[in-house]
This record gives C-alpha cells, structure tokens and sequence, in this order.
C-alpha cells in the first residue's frame, strides 16, 4: 500500500456502521447485546462519537470522555476498529448561547436559531477554536489506544452559505486575492449590466443571481471556506496522530462543494449512499449508483475507497422508501466493492429510540433481535467480506474517462441559456456513461483539471465552461491519440462566466473542426428526427431522435456522422467527427436519445479496441466491473433486474470467489444476483 497510514486500515474488507453508544448509557444490557451482535454479524469496525459533543463537553471547558474510554477498550477488546468522530458537525446548545456568532446567518440577515445539526458558520473564529480544543483532547486521548483506526472529521459537510459580516469579510478577502482590485473584478464579472459596478470592496454582497460572475465565485469561496475550516480541524490530528489516517465523509455531488479539492487533504475517500432502490427502475439506479462509486473512487485514482454509510433496509427522509428486496442488500452492497470501496458500513448500528431518526433503517430495530430479516442480509454480507480479502490490493483500471465538473455545473446552473428548464447536467452525464456500464466497461468520473493523458477516450458533454488552459490539454490530448467527445452547450464561457469572443477557443475550434452559432430549444413535448450518414465512420445506420438541445453548427475541418433530419435544418451536420493529430474528437450537437448514445458508444469502443469485463454481450440490466492486482482479475457480475438472467462467460474459466468451486460456463443469476469470480492474469 502507498500510503502507510491506510495499511491497519485495509488489513480487511471493514464491515460495520454509526454506533451511538452515548445514546443508551443508561441501558447497560442494550450495550452487552451490541457487543455480542456486532460479533454476530462479522462486523469489524464502528464509526463512533460522531454527534456527542454535548456528552463529551457537557459545559464549556469540562469534558467527560468516561463513556467513550468505556467504548474505545469494548471496542478494542472484541477487536473492532474505531472510525472515531470529531464531533464538529452538531455544537451543544451551551455553544450556541455563549456564543451566538457561531451560528449561521441567513441571506435575510437572521441568525439561525439552534436547531438540528451542521447549523454552524465555518468562519467563525470561536468555532473553530473550540473545535480545535475538542479535537486536540480526543487526538491527545486516544493517540495511543489500539481500537484507533480512522479519523472521521465531522459529518457531511456542505458548501452551506452564511451571510455573516465574518462571512462576507472572508469572501472580500478571497475575491481580493484573486483580483487584486476593483476595476478587474468589474471587468470580470461585467458589472457595468444594470449598473452593477462596484466602486468599493464592501459593497459587494453575494445575493444577486443576476451577476453570474459574482455568484460563481462565492460559490468556489463557500467551497473553500468549508475546506479551510476541515484543514483547521485536522491540525490537531495530523500533530498527535500522524500515523493515523483521516477522512471525512462525502455525499452524493449536489452539496456544492468541490470535492476534488477536499480529496488533496483526505487519506481515504469515504461517501455515503443512499440509492432509491425499487422506486423506479432499479437497472437505471444501479447504473446511477455506479457512477456514483466510481466518481468517488475517481477522486484519488489508484486506492480504494469507503463506503460509509447505507441503509441495511430503508431511510426515513425520501418521502418514500422501500425495504429491500430479496438478495437486493448483498448486491447493492457488494455492487459498491466491485467500484472500488473496501469496506461495507450502514447507518446506523442501532435505531436510536426517539427523535428524528428513531424510524431510519438499522442492522438493529427496536425489535432488539438477531432474527431479522436484515440481521441475517448484514450477517450474510459479513462472512462474504471476510471471503474477499484477495480483493483488498486490487483496483479498478479505466481508459474511458467522463468529466463531471463541478464549476461547470454551478455556472451551468445560473446560466440563462435558450432551454434553462431541465439543463440535467449531471444526469447528463450519467446518460453517456450508462452504455459503457451496460457493457462491462470501466470508467473514470472526473473533473475537467484532472490529467487527460492517461485515457483513451475522454467524454465531457455540456461542458458549457471552459476554464483557461483547458481547451489547450484537449487539443493535446488529441493530437497525442486520444478520442475526445464532446456535446451541446460546450465551450460558452470562461472562468469568470464570461462568453467567448469569435466562437470557441480557438484550441478547441481547432481540435473540433468545427463552430456552433445558435442553439435551438425544443418544448417537453417536441421531438426531432437525426439520420446517419452513409458510411459514415463508425459504421452506424438509421435515424433516432432528438430532444430538448439541438446545435446549428458549422464543420471546417469536420466531418458529419449524422444530419438533422427534421426541422428547417433539416440537412445541418447534428454529429461530427474531426481527425486531429493521431487523434479524433466528435462532437453530438443534440440531445439524443439513448438508444443513439448506446450504439454510438459500444461502436466507439470497439473502434478503440475496449473490451468489457467479459467478451459476451450482456443481457440488458447485467452488468460486470473488473477489479484485478498484477495477478489476478476479479469480476463482479451483477443483476440490476427482477428476472433470472443468463451469462455465458465464453472461453474464459473462473472460479467463484465466494464459494471457491469453479463457476459454470454459464452461469445463472436469480433477480438481484451477484456472482464475484476470480481468474489468474496469465
Ligand atoms: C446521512 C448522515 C447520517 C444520517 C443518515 C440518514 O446523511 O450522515 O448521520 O442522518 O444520513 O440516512
């Protein structure tokens, strides 16, 4: 293992989940069980502490650890690794009183009452310093205790906004630092639209969606101030505990922060998920799901990742929320060892007994039983993690790459642009990774600073803004051989939401051969026809349709794939593609259906000589993601549908992980199935 600090980490698969201990001192019998169930149910690890600051410093400056002293030995002396908490992420209602600037202020001007949780400003000087004492004493406590294995640095943090003054003065800062002085800032943003210039730094305040220029960047500085805050937590941790790894855990992309920044300062990656499963199409959440995994493993290339948190059976906050069905837990669970994760967690150990989440799923419900349905699917998937301790060293390898890019999605959001209803940038994306998902295929979601160099085709739909240098490296990477897909709604403004003068930048003008001059918008219940051209390079036929985007767009150096077949541009190239150097980049002006990205993407990876994990087609709903050491491929076979499937494996010859006997030329797979078979790399 590279990083040294993960090696206790990664010793084993880690199975285990939130264990709120402190809720139920009073129960000493409840506490025996966990004990005992934990064992029971192969767990080996358990996120403690994580919202108790109110029991460890009950009044400001008194601290009582008696109860997570009791915890950490229990933990230690049933051999289960403590993913122990710094408690930042819900302050004790003391904290809120005595010091009321703690609190979060609203665009409106009101500080937040003390409510709920993650209800704290990250500037706040008070804050900090009382999360730092915190942490200082928790890292001091327990830098030697032998259950210490993970930091867990607060909870979900969030790119949440405060309008405090401490807030803004921070923001004028940063806007400071990165324009040095007004008239820049003016020419940046274009304040001279509605008389909005700036004549001094503190007239500026960020509530006006109108100024694209400014919203953009207090959106990066919320971002940031919420990474500032996580690096002042941790120093604490990294002086005391230097050895010990950190992470915080990650959400689902829609929390505006830029992760990829957080992951420089992460040892592991860890995220939770919460799928929607069997609410709609469960083969179109798993396929979600996946490109969630895999994003998370993207963002530190190479090591394995956590899952955090999942729920053993259902949430209590989407509204609504199935149980899962039959063999639906082991499959979504280890579906997330496939992508890259080593360890399988669950919120939460215990339901806790009132407040908000007494509802929420857990491996134990009120019932207090071990003879459950959900005991023995967590039971189950704890003695298959202990079976895959081969996987432990391997990783997901990718020549496929998706960018996924976070500043474009916040300039993509306020962008006014023709058709501003459903932009859907991130299920965008989702729909040009899908076909390499149904195939076997294993990609990268990454962000548009990440190195292009080592892909073989690199996909970047509406990637609307093009940060400077950036059309540069995909001219490179193109001239160097690699395949560039771009799409509708590219290449429009810069790093300041500023539009492009004389069409794309003229690396990308070059790279793709061609320029778009007006975009056209369809309504919900319009629909256009495209046609592909006859012999057109990558073999395809027919005609499909086209929805909500269509480009006009003017080839120079490009050549057409396919033609509008509708509309009064009828005839106008709707996909193209430009050889460039040793390489080639398309471009798919409209927003097609899927069937057309299905067929586009397997041609293109066979043109590329990309094979899926298995030479076999998979049935639809099938998919199969590779994970291998130097030695050894394992490929994890997975049955996102109700029906009982059939996959040939053709000529290759596994055996079954989880049983050790060699799999069968064909194998079955019974609705929600997953089968992880092993074969040597010769
Ligand atoms: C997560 C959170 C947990 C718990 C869980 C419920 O977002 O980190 O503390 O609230 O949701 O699903």
């Amino acid at each position: 293992m590279e990083n040294k600090r993960l090696e206790n980490l990664f010793q084993k698969m880690r199975h285990g989940a939130d264990y709120n201990y402190e809720q139920w001192l009073d129960s000493p019998e409840i506490l025996a069980d966990d004990f005992r169930l934990m064992k029971q149910s192969h767990s080996n690890v358990m996120s403690i502490g994580i919202f108790s600051w109110a029991m460890l410093e009950p009044e400001d400056g008194h601290y009582d650890f008696s109860w997570l002293d009791r915890l950490m030995d229990e933990l230690a002396a049933n051999d289960i690794g403590a993913i122990l908490a710094t408690p930042s992420a819900a302050p004790p209602a003391w904290l809120s009183q005595k010091y009321p600037e703690t609190r979060r202020m609203n665009v409106l001007g009101h500080r937040e009452p003390h409510k709920g949780r993650q209800n704290f400003c990250f500037t706040s000087p008070v804050y900090r310093e009382k999360v730092n004492q915190i942490n200082r004493q928790l890292a001091e406590r327990y830098q030697n205790h032998p259950a210490l294995l993970l930091w867990h640095v607060s909870n979900e943090y969030g790119g949440v906004q405060c309008h405090c003054e401490l807030c803004y003065e921070a923001f004028r800062t940063w806007l400071k630092n990165r324009y040095g002085d007004l008239n820049t800032l003016n020419h940046a943003w274009w304040t001279t639209f509605w008389s909005h210039r700036y004549t001094a730094w503190d007239q500026i305040e960020p509530v006006d969606v109108s100024t694209h220029g400014l919203m953009l960047d207090w959106q990066r500085f919320t971002s940031d101030q919420a990474l500032d805050f996580y690096k002042a937590e941790i120093v604490p941790l990294r002086q005391i505990t230097p050895a010990i790894p950190i992470t915080t855990n990650f959400m689902r992309p829609d929390v505006a922060l830029d992760y990829w920044r957080f992951a420089e300062h992460v040892d592991v990656i860890s995220w939770d998920s919460y799928p929607r499963w069997h609410q709609t199409d469960d083969v179109v959440t798993g396929m979600e799901t996946a490109f969630y995994h895999d994003l998370h493993r993207s963002y530190k290339q190479g090591l394995p990742f956590l899952l955090m948190e999942s729920t053993p059976s259902v949430t209590n906050w989407q509204g609504i929320s199935r149980v899962k069905k039959p063999g639906a837990h082991k499959l979504t669970s280890l579906q997330a060892i496939a992508h890259g994760s080593n360890s399988v967690q669950y919120f939460q150990w215990r339901q806790s007994r009132g407040a908000w989440e007494k509802f929420h799923g857990a491996v134990v419900s009120h019932l207090n039983s071990s003879d459950t349905r959900v005991f023995r699917d967590v039971t189950q998937i704890g003695e298959s993690l202990e079976k895959l301790s081969a996987i432990l060293p391997s990783t997901n390898k990718a020549s496929v790459a998706v960018i996924y890019d976070y500043e474009n999605e916040w300039a993509l959001n306020n962008a006014q642009i023709p058709r501003t209803l459903g932009k859907k940038y991130q299920i965008t994306c989702q729909h040009h990774y899908a076909p390499f998902w149904q195939q076997g295929i294993t990609v990268d979601v990454i962000n548009a600073r990440t190195d292009l160099s080592k892909y073989k085709i690199v996909i970047a739909p509406m990637l609307y803004l093009m940060g400077k240098g950036l059309p540069e490296r995909i001219e490179a990477f193109v001239q160097a051989g690699g395949v560039f897909v771009t799409t509708y709604v590219s290449g429009m403004v810069d790093d300041s939401d500023l539009a492009f003068l004389n069409g794309y930048p003229p690396a990308l003008r070059r790279t793709l051969g061609l320029y778009s001059e007006e975009i056209d918008a369809l309504t919900d219940e319009q629909q256009g026809v495209l046609e592909l051209c006859e012999g057109n390079d990558l073999n395809l036929a027919g005609s499909y349709s086209f929805h909500e985007y269509a480009e006009l767009i003017h080839p120079e150096t490009a050549t057409m794939i396919a033609a509008y077949g509708s509309e009064f541009y009828a005839g106008y190239p709707a996909i193209t593609v430009n050889n460039y150097g040793n390489g080639k980049a398309y471009y798919i002006a409209a927003r097609t259906d899927d069937e057309l990205l299905a067929d586009f993407y397997k041609s293109l990876a066979r043109a590329e000589n990309i094979n899926g994990a298995l030479s076999v087609d998979l049935p639809k709903g099938v998919t199969a993601q590779v994970r291998e050491t130097e030695n050894q491929r394992f490929v994890f076979l997975m049955n996102f549908t109700d029906q009982l499937q059939m996959v040939d494996l053709g000529e290759a010859h596994f055996t079954d992980q989880l049983t050790g006997s060699p799999a069968a030329d064909e194998v079955t797979l019974y609705p929600y199935d997953i089968r992880i078979l092993s074969a040597p790399i010769p």
